[in-house]
């Protein structure tokens, strides 16, 4: 399948109307090598795919975004939509195919393409299932864009970001899962709300796996800069252990509510991914809790496992890790996240 663009000559005769639409300027030469073009290819152009994509758009963070799918019919329908938007947005070049071809020379690229679990299929059946897709698409991605840097977004998506660290055969600094990003945030709305703040004045961070096993860094938790549990100890303001545990498990529970009332998550995980990109592709060197080889980290030791731990994005991917205080405990439900995890990953033959 030819690549779906956008179209520069439209002139009778094929007239190439850019040509004549403008006089050249004398004394030209070709443009500076230093231009700066930024690509990004999205894979998988279902709800997150597209949510990230818009969101990619609307914040101005490339000039090509190309869009990969295996429906080309849905594929050419969304980058129909997004391109008759153009009017209102910053200008970007939108493609969509379903040939990896397209995707040659991209800074950057998102996998959320996934398979979807069918009644009374178990999570590793379905786990199977997404491995052998990604044996499809990690292999291509890499030899289109062998500089790239891949995010991995589809779950279960600690896994799946060591299966494409595996196929690539990339450094592990250009291989990151989006992991508990999102949980983060979550976790930064639910206490912005409980204490009526801006959500971006609270640093609170989730690590560990993107899932039922996260682990919540109360301590590290501050407000305006005001570490929140030694405040309320200070000022002999009592809390309840059980308060922080409902909090946490809210944040657990919320991607469930929010597929079983619309079905999917699509706008919250479409600006956390743009997010990241945004770090990673304008070299920001922030902080976010994302998916990254977590041997070496609190204990891990054995087989290699990527798991959510404070890290600092940049233009290279991953520049490293906070060194960040886990409590005993936090620490030991951080390395029962990495076991359950390796034990998946033994059964997967990769
Ligand atoms: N990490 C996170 O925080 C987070 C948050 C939300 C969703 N997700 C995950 O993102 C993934 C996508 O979710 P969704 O709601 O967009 O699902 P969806 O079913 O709407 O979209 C998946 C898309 O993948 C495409 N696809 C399937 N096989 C393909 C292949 N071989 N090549 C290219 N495209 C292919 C499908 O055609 C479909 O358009 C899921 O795995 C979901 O669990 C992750």
């Amino acid at each position: 399948m030819h690549p779906s663009g956008s179209s520069s000559s439209l002139g009778p005769g094929g007239l190439d109307l850019t040509q004549a639409f403008f006089k050249p300027i004398q004394r030209a030469g070709l443009p500076s090598p230093a231009k700066r073009h930024t690509k990004i290819s999205v894979i998988g152009a279902g709800n997150v795919g597209m949510a990230i994509a818009q969101t990619i758009l609307t914040q101005d963070l490339a000039d090509e975004i190309v869009l990969i799918d295996a429906k080309p019919d849905k594929l050419r329908g969304e980058m129909l939509d997004l391109q008759h938007a153009a009017a209102f947005l910053p200008r970007t070049k939108i493609h969509a195919s379903v040939d990896y071809e397209f995707t040659v020379g991209s800074d950057l690229c998102i996998v959320t393409a996934g398979a979807r679990q069918n009644p009374g299929e178990s999570r590793l059946d379905l786990l199977q299932r997404n491995v052998a897709l990604f044996k499809n698409i990690i292999p291509p991605l890499a030899r289109f864009s062998p500089e790239t840097i891949l995010l991995i977004v589809s779950n279960p998506v600690d896994v799946l970001t060591y299966v494409s660290w595996k196929l690539s055969g990339f450094p592990s600094n250009r291989v990151i899962g989006s992991g508990t990003n999102l949980d983060s945030s979550r976790f930064r709305f639910l206490i912005a709300d409980h204490l009526d703040v801006n959500a971006q004045d609270v640093q609170a961070y989730i690590v560990g796996e993107h899932g039922d096993s996260s682990v919540a860094l109360w301590s590290s938790i501050s407000v305006g800069g005001v570490p929140i549990l030694s405040f309320l100890k200070n000022q002999q303001i009592a809390y309840e252990k059980v308060t922080l545990e409902k909090i946490h498990k809210e944040v657990i529970d919320s991607a469930y509510e929010v597929i079983s009332l619309k079905g999917y998550t699509s706008w919250a995980i479409g600006y956390s991914v743009a997010n990241l990109a945004r770090s990673i592709l304008r070299d920001q060197r922030k902080i976010h809790p994302v998916s990254v080889i977590a041997n070496g980290f609190y204990g891990i030791e054995g087989g290699e496992v990527f798991l959510s731990l404070p890290a600092q994005l940049g233009r290279g991917g991953v520049l490293g890790v906070t060194n960040v205080h886990l409590t005993d405990e936090e620490a030991e439900r951080f390395r029962d996240s990495a076991n359950t995890i390796l034990d998946v990953q033994s059964q997967l033959g990769i």
